[in-house]
């Protein structure tokens, strides 16, 4: 890494899906006034694509060229491929699984590392997804292992869901959710494990607000 890159802090927040690292990811870039990395959103654009193309979900070649030729946009809260606003396309629960099973192929996490370490620019980032601080920015300032009870998030991924007008089920959506953690925490490239040096949160029990503000305070160090 670029001596000047190594200087520009980076804070990881990972954990597994459903658990609010997203929101809470962007509400503390906010805060802090950095860039924000939804790292999760790169593979479900691969997932997207591959399910559009026909691709196998687990050919690494394939998916590694599909990852190393795009080049997505993230504006205002959108995502923009090649001209085309796929924001809500690749939050699909279908394309959720898709991802879940192309970021347990090793090439295609390889061809997506200098994309995602593209993103540290200054004054600071704030990256959230599996690896943040165990793989693509190790030398992280601050590592946040963000964790909630299956049950809770759950629960909140079929709020959202239904704020957006999908419809869902809890009991479809506890498999789905158990079958993700379980593929996400067992595979052998960069699986989804607390890094030694991270604090890890459980935010079953506390609201987004409290999280943030548990981060920021870590991140300045009182
Ligand atoms: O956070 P998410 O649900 O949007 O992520 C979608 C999938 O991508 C998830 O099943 C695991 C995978 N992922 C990953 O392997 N590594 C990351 N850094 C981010 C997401």
């Amino acid at each position: 890494m670029a001596a000047a890159a190594a200087s520009i802090p980076v804070v990881a927040i990972d954990g597994p899906t459903a658990s609010g690292k997203g929101t809470v990811a962007q509400r503390v870039a906010r805060a802090l006034g950095f860039y924000c990395l939804d790292s999760g959103a790169l593979y479900r654009i691969v997932g997207l694509l591959a399910l559009e193309r026909g691709l196998d979900l687990d050919n690494g070649p394939a998916l590694a060229a599909l990852a190393a030729g795009m080049q997505p946009s993230f504006e205002d809260g959108r995502v923009l491929l090649e001209g085309r606003d796929i924001t809500d396309a690749i939050r699909r629960e279908e394309v959720g699984r898709a991802a879940s099973r192309v970021a347990a192929v090793g090439p295609l996490r390889v061809a997506l590392l200098a994309l995602q370490r593209q993103q540290r620019r200054p004054p600071g980032l704030v990256a959230d997804g599996r690896d943040m601080g165990t793989v693509v920015f190790p030398d992280a300032r601050l590592k946040v292992y963000l964790q909630a009870d299956l049950h809770v998030r759950a629960e909140r991924r079929l709020k959202q869901l239904i704020e957006k007008g999908y419809s869902a089920n809890l009991t479809d959506l506890l498999r789905t959710l158990r079958d993700r953690d379980q593929r996400d925490e067992t595979r052998d490239c960069a699986p989804l494990v607390a890094a030694e040096d991270a604090k890890v949160l459980d935010s079953s029990a506390l609201t987004v607000d409290e999280v943030v503000a548990r981060v920021l305070k870590w991140y300045r160090g009182d």
